[in-house]
């Protein structure tokens, strides 16, 4: 086989392997909010958490305290910008955020709490209390 038509195969295979990598739906709300304030189970899963281990800093519903509005915050973070902080904590210019990398519940629940976070971040849930939808 000629060099140039080994290329060619590995250029196709490498589009071929990045478009099927390509997150599906990298747009899609994690969340879904119904009747103002009725989470779906994993965001109100979320909350519960949220409200167990973080809320003492960033206030009940995320709108900050000692710790920032992460309602706010994830306006800008990514995704893996809040796993990293919750894993690994993060010492700033408004303080210092414990890591959580041994709390097991925490780490387990971090896609829960982002889509809860997200939810308030995006308006489609206020500074109320969720409750679990139906
Ligand atoms: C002891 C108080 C405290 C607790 C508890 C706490 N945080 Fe924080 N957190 C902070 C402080 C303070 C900062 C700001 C650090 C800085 O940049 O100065 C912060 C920053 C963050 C950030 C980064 C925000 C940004 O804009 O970059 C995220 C995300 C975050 N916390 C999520 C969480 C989550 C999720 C939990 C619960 C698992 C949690 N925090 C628990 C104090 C806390």
């Amino acid at each position: 086989m000629k060099n140039s038509k080994i290329i060619m195969l590995i250029s196709a295979a490498t589009i071929a392997f990045s478009t099927v990598s390509l997150p599906a739906h990298a747009d899609e709300k994690p969340y879904t909010v119904t009747n103002d304030n009725h989470l779906d189970a994993d965001s109100y899963k979320g909350f519960k958490l949220y409200r167990n281990w973080c809320a003492r800093c960033h206030g009940t519903y995320g709108q900050g305290m000692v710790g920032p509005d992460l309602a706010e915050s994830l306006k800008f973070i990514s995704k893996d910008d809040f796993f990293s902080t919750v894993g690994n904590g993060k010492s700033g210019t408004i303080g210092s955020m414990p890591a959580w990398k041994k709390n097991k519940k925490v780490m387990a629940g971090r896609d829960q709490m982002y889509a809860y976070l997200k939810a308030r971040s995006d308006g489609a849930i206020g500074v109320v209390k969720p409750k679990k939808a139906k």
